[in-house]
């Protein structure tokens, strides 16, 4: 298989999450090498559209294959969703999907910096035009900030003293490749789960602080939401528990907000009501996705639907009214949905804009 290849996972069930109308408006926001991109494509209409982005520059030379008219990408962070769409003229959309995380060009490009199988300049950034690479990162920060990021994204129980480590071998020429990050590491961590590099956790957690993926995660769902018209879908596939947690709590919260104390006197209409509703369980793999590609294997999909006028969402805990608050506060999005869009040509492939 080629280094630029990546499979996509979950390919069905994401794009069947996604409930796809023939004339609907997509969001796909990691297009990656556009495995799902084309599915959605294929469930569309031709009066349908698709918008995608990548905040990856070899993703956005990838996607130059893709020369369907429906179809538009976008050099951005999906965090940026807003002005992109706003860009375009689009004023909401009915599904959005996210499979977060890293591709596997990414991850087997040596020069990209991400993995420890090579030895290679240490970058990890996923937008290579912009940013601080991890060896900036690694040559500036202070001993505690980094043992942070390696506890924190890492889940690494050995963060102390790999950061110790860290900060006394950078000396004056840093920590450059990726292959002396990972020697480093490997001889401070002495114990490790079997099957696991010493590093992979350090690995891990430089990458998410470098592309600050968690910021980008929890600020980009509430985003997502709010341009959905009313029974539009947010399908998101997450890879691992600090990713699922945040995508988890969100969902949840949006389908049941915390209500203020039984007994206090609120009026029904003045209670925090639901804007989305859960749609089925958390999906994984199957035993058969997982043999093929076992870099799927923590992949956990969740699904969100807008609920709105004639999508009813769940019931308010106390709800005086004993009855769903769904869309009190909600113009109809269906009759606003088109008002915005403006034709733009085929793609907006660039530099950071759209
Ligand atoms: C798992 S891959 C997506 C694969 C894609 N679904 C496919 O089928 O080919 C994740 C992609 O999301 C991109 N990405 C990750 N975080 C991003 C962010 N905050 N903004 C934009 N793109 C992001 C990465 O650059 C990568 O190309």
């Amino acid at each position: 298989m080629s280094v630029d290849t990546h499979v996509s996972v979950l390919l069905a069930e994401a794009v069947a999450a996604l409930a796809i109308q023939p004339a609907g408006i997509y969001v796909d926001a990691t297009f990656g090498r556009g495995g799902h991109s084309r599915a959605i494509l294929d469930s569309l209409g031709a009066a349908g559209r698709l918008i995608a982005l990548d905040r990856d520059p070899a993703a956005i030379a990838a996607g130059s294959s893709f020369t369907d008219p429906r179809f538009t990408l976008v050099h951005a962070p999906f965090s940026e969703f807003d002005a992109v769409l706003d860009k375009l003229g689009v004023a909401q959309v009915d599904g959005v999907l996210l499979d977060i995380g890293v591709s596997s060009p990414q991850l087997n490009t040596p020069e990209r910096g991400m993995s420890f199988r090579f030895d290679a300049p240490l970058d990890m950034r996923m937008d290579t035009t912009q940013g601080e690479t991890a060896a900036e990162f690694l040559a500036r920060a202070s001993q505690s900030e980094i043992e942070r990021v390696i506890r924190d994204y890492g889940e690494e129980r050995f963060a102390h003293a790999i950061a110790k480590a860290l900060v006394a071998a950078r000396g004056e020429h840093g920590i450059s490749r990726t292959g002396q990050l990972a020697t480093l590491v490997a001889q401070v961590v002495r114990t490790r789960e079997p099957g696991q590099h010493p590093a992979t956790r350090s690995f891990q957690a430089l990458r998410i602080h470098v592309n600050r993926e968690l910021e980008e995660l929890s600020l980009t769902l509430p985003r997502a939401v709010e341009r959905l018209a009313p029974g539009g879908r947010l399908a998101v596939i997450s890879f691992h528990s600090l990713e699922d947690r945040i995508v988890k709590r969100f969902m949840r919260d949006a389908a049941h907000p915390p209500q203020p104390p039984k007994g206090v006197p609120v009026r029904a209409v003045d209670l925090p009501q639901p804007i989305v509703k859960l749609v089925g369980k958390a999906k994984f793999p199957s035993a058969a996705e997982i043999a093929a590609n076992p870099r799927c294997r923590s992949a956990v999909l969740r699904v969100a639907q807008k609920v709105g006028p004639g999508v009813d969402g769940p019931r308010p805990e106390g709800s005086p009214l004993g009855e769903s608050q769904d869309g009190a506060r909600q113009k109809s999005g269906a009759a606003q949905r088109r008002t915005a869009v403006t034709p733009v040509g085929g793609r907006g492939v660039g530099g950071g804009g759209v």
